[in-house]
C-alpha cells in the first residue's frame, strides 16, 4: 500500500513544450532537432557528473547541454539567446491535467513530494509559478545529496525525507530512466506515458503501473494500487 507519492518534475508535472516554442523563436527551423539533443545531453551530463562525483547545479547541465546541441547542429546562438532559452525553463507551466489530479490525491490524505534533479529553489519557484506548490509536503532535491538521478543515494534520501521504507513510496515519472532507478532502489513505480510514442527501456524490469494521463494516477492509487 502506497503511503507517499513522489513526482518527477520536468516532463511529468511541468510541461517543457514551451521551451521548444521559445527556442523556435530564437533559432528558427533547427529548434526541434536542437531541443531533442538538448534534453538528451542535459540528462547525459547529469548521469556523467553523478558517476564522476562532480555535482553541479542542474541548470549548469542544462546550459552546457544547450551549447553542445547548438554546436552539433551548427547553430550560432548569442549569449543573450542562451539566457532567453534558459529563462524559458524557469517559466514553465504545469500540464493541464495536473492540478485536479494532485487535488484528488491530496483528498485521499496521501502526502505528496516533488522530487527532482532541479535545485530546491528552482523547483520551488516553478511549482509556485504553476500554482501547484500548495499540494506538496516538501520539495526533495538531489542537491541535498550532491548527486543526480538515478544514483540510489537520491532515492534513499527521498525515503528518508518521507520517513518511510522505500517500498511504501510510489514514484510517478514520465522518464523511464527515473522509473528504473526508483525500482532499483526499492520504490514502487508508476510510469506516466505522456508521449504515446515513448519506449520503456527493455531492461527486464516493468513499471508497477503504466498510466496514460494524470487523472489515472489518482484513480489507480485510490483503487488501492
Ligand atoms: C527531474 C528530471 C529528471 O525533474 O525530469 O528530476
Amino acid at each position: 500500500m502506497t503511503r507517499a507519492v513522489a513526482f518527477d518534475i520536468y516532463g511529468t508535472l511541468i510541461d517543457t513544450q514551451a521551451v521548444l516554442t521559445r527556442l523556435s523563436e530564437l533559432i528558427g527551423a533547427k529548434a526541434p532537432a536542437v531541443s531533442q539533443l538538448w534534453r538528451q545531453k542535459q540528462l547525459e551530463y547529469s548521469f556523467r557528473r553523478g558517476l564522476m562525483g562532480d555535482y553541479c547545479d542542474f541548470s549548469v547541465c542544462t546550459r552546457q547541454a544547450l551549447l553542445f546541441a547548438c554546436q552539433q547542429h551548427q547553430v550560432a546562438i548569442s549569449a543573450a539567446a542562451v539566457e532567453q532559452a534558459m529563462l524559458a525553463y524557469a517559466e514553465l507551466a504545469a500540464f493541464a491535467d495536473v492540478p485536479a489530479g494532485l487535488e484528488a490525491l491530496q483528498q485521499q490524505g496521501i502526502p505528496l513530494y516533488a522530487f527532482s534533479n532541479g535545485s530546491r529553489a528552482a523547483v520551488q519557484q516553478l511549482l509556485e509559478r504553476a500554482e501547484i506548490a500548495q499540494y506538496f509536503a516538501a520539495v526533495v532535491s538531489v542537491e541535498d545529496v550532491q548527486s543526480f538521478k538515478p544514483d540510489p543515494k537520491v532515492y534513499a534520501h527521498l525515503a528518508q525525507t518521507c520517513g518511510l521504507p522505500a517500498s511504501k513510496i510510489r514514484l510517478v515519472s514520465s522518464n523511464p530512466f527515473d522509473i528504473l532507478g526508483a525500482a532499483h532502489a526499492g520504490l514502487s513505480t508508476a510510469w506516466l506515458r505522456r508521449d504515446p510514442q515513448a519506449i520503456f527501456d527493455p531492461w527486464d524490469v516493468q513499471p508497477d503501473l503504466t498510466l496514460d494521463d494524470f487523472s489515472d494516477v489518482a484513480r489507480q492509487l485510490a483503487a488501492g494500487q
